[in-house]
């Protein structure tokens, strides 16, 4: 298995949906409309095309992952930064690295795009071999109520969360369904 990561294509819209649905079917904190968020986003404000990417075996599509724009907002002062969701492995393909290939290739590419930070609601158990850490270290908290350990963030530039405190504000297609 040669796993590659790449841009999401046109054509791969309809394969991505199956996708993201196939493999949240058994997902432990699923709502099983995580596909339906993915379209949704796409057709956002906060939609990055550069961060929606996918990760392929030979001619297969096998998982996908997407990073929106999003705001930490202090006082009227607002942060841009980015949220990683969803992620989504097919399940044939799960606990062969290919999710870590594609948050560490998605977080390369959003520092190359100039992004400072991103944020992840997500198992505390997967996203700090990434370099996530509870969000609450930076003050940084979300708008809804959620353990305070899955809710993480990550500083792509050192010390880019130091002066940034606030509420996350997600765009409002992630409470649309
Ligand atoms: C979560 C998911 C994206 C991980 O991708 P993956 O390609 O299977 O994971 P990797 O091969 O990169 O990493 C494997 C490691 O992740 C852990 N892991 C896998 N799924 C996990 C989950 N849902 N929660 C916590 N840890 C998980 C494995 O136990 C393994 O840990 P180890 O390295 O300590 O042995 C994938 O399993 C998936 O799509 N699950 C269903 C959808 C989902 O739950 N997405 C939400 C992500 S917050």
């Amino acid at each position: 298995m040669t796993i590659h990561i790449r841009q999401e294509k046109n054509e791969d819209i309809d394969i991505i949906y199956n996708l993201v649905k196939k493999s949240f079917e058994n997902a432990e904190h699923s709502d099983g409309t995580e596909q339906d968020l993915v379209n949704r986003l796409r057709k956002s404000k906060s939609f990055i095309p550069e961060l929606s990417l996918v990760a392929t075996d030979g001619n297969s599509i096998i998982g996908h992952i997407l990073f929106t724009k999003i705001l930490i907002e202090n006082n009227n002062k607002k942060t841009e930064s980015l949220a990683l969701a969803p992620l989504a492995v097919l399940p044939e393909y799960q606990n062969k690295g290919v999710g870590s290939k594609l948050v560490k290739e998605g977080l390369k590419i959003a520092k190359e795009l100039g992004y400072k930070s991103v944020i992840v609601l997500g198992s505390e158990k997967y996203y700090p071999r990434f370099g996530f850490i509870k969000a609450k270290n930076f003050e940084i908290i979300p708008p809804f109520e959620v353990p305070s350990e899955n809710f993480m963030a990550i500083e792509l530039e050192k010390d880019s969360l130091k002066n940034v405190s606030g509420t996350v504000i997600y765009s409002k297609e992630f409470f649309e369904n």
